[in-house]
Parts: structure tokens; C-alpha cells; sequence
């Protein structure tokens, strides 16, 4: 194929393939199947690899993403995006009517006037159509504003509401968005417009990326209380973290949608606000079906009582309705506020509430002790979906309530995943006894602890309480310990209800026989209510396995740290492994002798101690030594060099180093008995001062009289041992 034959087929495939996009994403009508689609565009994709010259910026190729924007640029709107004023009932509609009417000299609508909506039938009208004022009513989006613009007909440029004046600019993210045209269908647009919208995330997309998130987290040994704060909360919030992808690759799998709404164009050539929806969606917009003229106050309520009932049928979120002045001119007359415009306002729709029966309270307990109290409900129809559960948080959240099992309580659904309950009609109420809050976990049955200050209760059996237990197993075998990979949260659970492990140690027993064709339920329900299966097969247990296998080389610090000992972290597991060499010696420390390493206090020296008592840790490390775990430090050649000539010397670290990075630059402090500290005070010893340090130190550091020393001051002083 010559070039000049690879530019018209490029051309031509852009072009079908610009067509069957908007046939399936705008007109709902696809005339070609997805294989087919897919064909064309991989013919595409293979012509521009080959004359990567022949890309268009606006090509379909596009949509898959791809572009990566490390830092989005702020751009300023050439007309501010405003917001809009909010209504919440009737009146406060009336009286947005007569302010627009007494702007434009009209007189009020009698059809509706406050207090004599009864007289409406019999009332004459005023002649809207010369006299009148026409709205234009439309669903308001929940998502986030975005505005466009299209030069010669293609997309030029998206930005973000951002703070009105200025938003960020996403154009590489939204190009992804397949119902937003890159190029229009042919028509007289103008040759330069800019158009505004909602950026949105539909119902279903929301909840099956929400699901597989969730079973990422569930997979990773999180539990549901965990999982559901990391979660999105709803469509929108879905909708705008994915725009702020800086992989627009990541955005294109995150499908999104967006209707328009508003057009800017200089000289506009349209009489109304419904004349120019039209003629956007001829361009090949997605506009709303949805948006209707109304002639009156009674036609803007039914169109907003007919939208609040059916609001649950549709595949996305709306908040309300959003009313509109008509006429353009009139719309001119009206002008702006500072914040808003004065010909437009929102209507907002109240969260949908409904009454049910509070069948019991149950708890549960997290994998760290703490107790959360959950509402069984009577299932009940709430915002399109069964309700079933709600949370309670916590014990302060029932008595405020009054909550008592057996309750009418009213339920809630806000912008959030998890319904609330928000009040009891107590002169329902048959249950004379306030509730009583658990005293013993629900687990194992030890008493429950509530630390002064805190909401929360615990149980403090955290070796012998099964979610705990379990807990500490899934931290064991985390990233930063072990990393045993294949081996998730869920498989630990089920390990353990099978009895096949009681702790850490005992995952070394597993053997493929025990693993293979070992079924266990996961925690989440299937479509059917009842609790998903799974079963082991040769390739997990495999993987399994070697991940155990591999553990064994996992340095002492990081087995001491999986060990889940409290306080010790990180930090603390590598400065005590360090300092004692292996795991018989530090078990055999007094409390003293712990607490002469740096930062050691008496709080861990004491629970480090005691974990040593514990009659069950002996038993555990015996188990690990059989399985030959690194129970000691491997003298390491390639550690930094070790002394102790910078005893007693503290050190601030600041700005940009060359030869050595600052994570390294600490090490060696550490390494040769000096201590890292985080500001300067008159104590401090030296200021080993980088490029780029902030002035303020410098002069902090001169005022004070500290040596500041650089990089080479520093290895000169290594270099005298
Ligand atoms: S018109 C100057 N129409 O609601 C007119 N806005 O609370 C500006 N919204 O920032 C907006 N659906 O993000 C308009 N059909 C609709 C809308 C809509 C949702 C959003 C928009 C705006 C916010 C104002």
C-alpha cells in the first residue's frame, strides 16, 4: 500500500468508524456488531502504527486511551461556569416565577399564583405565547460539569468546572468518552462554539466496577467494614476519580457517558434554549429526550412530580430538575448575579425516604477487635434497590436514636451506598426496653473493652478471637511481611474455618493434599442471596504453595513484623532485629535492655516482652524454625558500611543531593550510630544541607550556629573511620 492509499483508507475508516459510533452511542441504533467494529478499528489502529504520520489528534483510535497527563494544566473559561440556585419546594418555585416575571415586566401567572392554585382550572390564562414566560425543564445530571469546545467541527478542548473561573484541562480523558463527538456530523454548526454538560457514570457500570473493586479488596484480606470506606460512595464520585485519571488507558475502562445542555456561541443564531438542544443533538450531541417547555407553574410541578417517582427507572442518577428560561432574549434581560443566573434554578429532589421494621441488631467484628453494630431490616424498596441493612456505627449512634429491635425506623438513602436510618416513629413502638448493647463479642465471647474517649468498642481477645485471628494470618502473609501472593483473605478465612490453620506458623503445614478440591464460602452473596463457593484447583494450590515455599527467604525483620506483635511496626521490627540478630535472643531481652534501642520506649519494649510470655508464641516459633524461616539476620554484604562514629551526633536532612539519595544518606547516619531528627533546634548537632533547601532552615539553621555541612563534609567524616 502506498502512503497516499493508507491516507484515504485512514480517512475512510475514520469516517465509518465516527458513524457507528454516534448510530450506537447517540442514536442508540447500531447498524454493524461490535466484532465488526472492533475489525475496523484495528485496521485503523494497525494503518496509524504503520504511518504513525496519518494520526489524527480527534482519529477514533483515540477512545482507547492511551495518553497519559502526569499534571493536568489550568485553563481559564472564556465564560465562567456558574452554578445554579436551589429550590426545595413549591414556593420557593413561585417565588423564582415572579422574580423572573417582575424582571421582564410580565405579569404574575395567574394559573398558579401562591394560595390560589385550587382556582387554576377555572382561572382565564394569560396568553403565554405573547405575554407569558417559557421554561424549559430538564433532569439534572449528578455528575460533574464539563464544558466543551469544538473548532471547524471538531473537539478542541475539555476543561473542568474547577472553580468556576478556571478548570482543569482533561481533553486526553474525555476523548475516551464515546458518546462526546470528536468530530460532529455534518451540519451548520458554528465554526468555533463552546457546549456545556454533565459528565456521568451509569447506575449499572457504577456498581459492577464498585463489585470487582471490592473483590480486589476482599481478595486482599481486607474486611467489609474496610472495603466499603475504600469503595466509591456513588456514580458521581465514580465519575469524577476516574476523570482525574492521569492514564486516559484507565478512564477509557471506566465507561462513562454525557449529556449537553447548554451551548455558547457568540453570535448566537437560535431564538431559544430548545431551538439550540435541537440543534445540538443534529449535530451529534447526546441531549437529553427528556427536556420539555412549560407554560405554566402546574406543568414545571408535573413535570417534577412525574421525574421524582419515574427518577428510579432511569439507568443514572438525577438530583432534580433544573428550569430554564426559554427565550434567549428574555434570558438576556434577566442577566446574572455574581454567582448565578437569574433566568435558571434548580429544583432539588428529597432524599427518598421509607419506613420499615427493625428486625434485630446484630454485630460485627472486624479483623482488628472492633465491634460495629448493624440494622437488620425488613427488606424494603428503597431509591430502586432492596434494603436490607443498614449501619449504626456505633454504640453513642443507638442511643441517640433510641433504637430499640422490633422499631418502626425511617430509612434513608443519600448519595452513599449504605442507607441510614434517621428517626423512629415511636408511637409505633411495642418494645418497652431500651436496647442493651452487647458486653461480650459475639465471637468468642470475651468482654468487651471501650477506651475512654472513644465510640467504639473492642474485643480484646486478639489471640482467640476467629475474625482476629484470621486478621492477624491475612497481615502475616501482606506485602510488607511475608508477601505470600495467591493466597488472599478469603483463603485464609476459609483455611481457617476448616480448621487447617490456627496461626501463622501452621501455614507451613499445608500440603497439597490438604489444599486440593477444598471448598469454602466467600463472603459476599451471589444474584441469589446465598453465599458464593470456591474451590481449590491444581493451579491455585500450586501457586500456593510456591508463595510459602518463597516466604522462606523473607528477611528476619520483615517475619518479625508479619508477626503482628503490638506496637511493633515496621520501623520498630527492623531496629529490633537489627539490634538483637535473631528471634531467640530478642525473646530472651528484658524490658531494659530493649529499651536501650533507639526509639524503643517502655510501652513496646513491655509489649514485646510480654508477647514472648505468651505460652502460645513458643509453640509458634518452634513451628517456624522447623519450616526454616529466616529467624535471624543474613550478614549482608551489601549493606552500608556499620560503626559507630557519628555516636551521640544528630542530623537534619535537607534539599537534593547528588551522589546519594536521602533515604540512602539516613541509612548511613543510622548505620554509623547518628540520629536522624526532623527539625532543627539548638540541640542539633548538623544541618546536612542539599540543592533547593528552603531558605528558612538555612537562616534557622546560621541563626543558631549549626554547622552546615554538604554532601562531601559528610562522607569526609564517614571516611575517618
Ligand atoms: S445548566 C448557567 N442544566 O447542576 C447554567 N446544569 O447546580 C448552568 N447540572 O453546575 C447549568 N444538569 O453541573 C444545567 N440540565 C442541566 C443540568 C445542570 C445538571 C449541574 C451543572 C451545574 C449544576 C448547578
Amino acid at each position: 500500500m502506498t502512503e497516499q492509499e493508507a491516507k484515504e483508507r485512514v480517512q475512510k475508516l475514520t469516517q465509518e468508524l465516527n458513524e457507528h459510533n454516534y448510530k450506537y452511542y447517540i442514536l442508540s441504533h447500531p447498524t454493524i456488531s461490535d466484532y465488526e467494529f472492533d475489525q475496523l478499528l484495528k485496521e485503523l489502529e494497525a494503518l496509524e502504527k504503520e504511518y504513525p504520520q496519518l494520526v489524527d489528534v480527534n482519529s477514533p483510535s483515540q477512545r482507547v486511551g492511551g495518553g497519559i497527563t502526569k499534571k493536568f494544566n489550568t485553563v481559564p473559561h472564556r465564560y465562567p461556569m456558574l452554578s445554579l440556585g436551589n429550590t426545595y419546594n413549591r414556593e420557593e418555585l413561585e417565588e423564582f416565577d415572579a422574580r423572573v416575571r417582575k424582571g421582564l415586566g410580565i405579569a404574575a401567572n395567574i394559573s398558579a399564583t401562591a394560595g390560589q392554585a385550587q382556582l387554576s382550572f377555572e382561572a382565564p390564562q394569560v396568553d403565554i405565547q405573547s405575554e407569558g414566560v417559557e421554561y424549559v425543564c430538564e433532569l439534572k445530571f449528578d455528575g460533574l460539569s464539563i464544558s466543551l469546545t469544538y473548532e471547524n467541527g471538531e473537539l478542541q478542548r475539555a476543561v473542568t468546572r474547577g472553580d468556576g473561573t478556571q478548570g482543569d484541562d482533561v481533553t486526553t480523558n474525555v476523548k475516551t468518552i464515546r458518546s462526546i463527538p470528536l468530530k460532529l456530523q455534518e451540519g451548520n454548526w458554528p465554526s468555533i462554539f463552546e457546549i456545556r454538560g454533565e459528565i456521568f457514570m451509569h447506575r449499572k457500570t457504577f456498581d459492577r466496577l464498585n463489585e470487582e473493586y471490592a473483590a480486589e479488596l476482599r481478595e486482599k484480606g481486607l474486611d467489609e467494614e474496610e472495603i466499603l470506606e475504600k469503595l466509591y460512595k456513588n456514580p458521581r464520585n465514580f465519575a469524577s476519580g476516574t476523570l482525574k485519571q492521569q492514564n486516559s488507558a484507565d478512564v477509557a475502562k471506566r465507561p462513562l457517558d454525557a449529556f449537553l445542555y447548554f451551548l455558547y456561541i457568540d453570535d448566537n443564531p437560535f431564538e431559544n434554549h430548545m431551538e439550540s438542544l435541537q440543534a445540538a443533538s443534529h449535530w451529534g450531541f447526546k441531549v437529553s429526550d427528556h427536556a420539555k417547555v412549560c407554560k405554566s407553574l402546574d406543568e414545571i410541578y408535573k413535570f417534577i412530580d412525574y421525574w421524582d417517582k419515574e427518577r428510579h427507572n432511569l439507568s443514572y442518577e438525577i438530583d432534580g430538575v433544573v428550569i430554564k428560561v426559554n427565550d434567549y432574549h428574555q434570558q438576556e434581560e434577566l442577566g446574572f448575579t455574581a454567582k448565578i443566573p437569574r433566568w435558571a434554578i434548580s429544583y432539588k429532589f428529597k432524599a427518598e425516604s421509607v419506613s420499615t421494621i427493625l428486625e434485630k441488631i446484630t454485630y460485627q467484628v472486624g479483623r482488628t477487635g472492633s465491634i460495629t453494630p448493624v440494622a437488620n431490616l425488613k427488606p424494603v424498596q428503597l431509591a430502586g434497590t432492596t434494603v436490607k441493612r443498614a449501619s449504626l456505627h456505633n454504640a453513642n449512634e443507638i442511643e441517640r436514636l433510641d433504637l430499640r429491635e422490633g422499631d418502626t425506623v425511617y430509612v434513608e438513602k443519600g448519595g452513599e451506598i449504605i442507607p441510614k436510618i434517621t428517626g423512629v416513629d415511636t408511637s409505633k413502638r411495642k418494645n418497652e426496653h431500651a436496647h442493651l448493647y452487647i458486653t461480650h463479642c459475639p465471637e468468642c465471647g470475651t468482654e468487651l473493652i471501650r477506651k475512654d474517649g472513644e465510640a467504639n468498642h473492642y474485643c480484646p481477645n486478639d489471640n482467640g478471637c476467629p475474625p482476629q485471628i484470621v486478621g492477624k494470618i491475612i497481615h502475616f502473609i501482606g506485602r510488607k511481611a511475608m508477601d505470600i501472593d495467591n493466597l488472599g483473605g478469603e483463603t485464609v478465612e476459609g483455611l481457617y474455618k476448616k480448621g487447617l490453620i490456627e496461626n501463622a506458623s501452621d501455614l507451613f503445614s499445608l500440603t497439597y493434599d490438604k489444599l486440593i478440591g477444598l471448598e469454602f464460602e466467600m463472603s459476599n452473596e451471589a444474584d441469589d442471596g446465598k453465599l458464593k463457593k470456591r474451590s481449590l484447583q491444581e493451579k491455585s494450590v500450586q501457586n500456593i504453595l510456591v508463595g510459602i515455599e518463597q516466604s522462606k527467604q523473607i528477611p528476619f525483620e520483615r517475619l518479625l513484623f508479619g508477626l503482628g506483635i503490638r506496637m511493633v511496626g515496621e520501623t520498630v521490627a527492623k531496629k529490633l532485629a537489627k539490634a538483637f540478630g535473631d528471634i531467640y535472643k530478642l525473646s530472651e531481652a528484658t524490658v531494659e535492655e530493649m529499651m536501650l534501642v533507639d526509639e524503643i520506649g517502655d510501652k513496646i519494649a513491655e509489649s514485646v516482652y510480654n508477647y514472648f510470655r505468651d505460652s502460645r508464641t513458643k509453640f509458634i516459633i518452634d513451628k517456624l524454625s522447623e519450616a526454616k524461616v529466616q529467624l535471624s539476620m543474613v550478614d549482608d554484604e551489601n549493606q552500608l558500611p556499620q560503626s559507630n562514629i557519628l555516636e551521640g551526633k544528630s542530623f537534619v536532612i535537607s534539599g537534593v543531593f547528588a551522589k546519594h539519595s536521602r533515604d540512602e544518606l539516613k541509612g548511613l547516619i543510622e548505620n554509623n550510630g547518628g540520629r536522624n531528627v526532623g527539625s532543627i533546634s539548638k540541640s542539633l548537632n548538623y544541618l546536612l544541607a542539599g540543592d533547593k533547601m528552603g531558605p528558612e532552615k538555612l537562616k534557622k539553621a546560621s541563626d543558631l550556629n549549626i554547622p552546615i555541612i554538604s554532601e562531601e563534609d559528610f562522607e569526609k567524616m564517614l571516611l575517618r573511620n
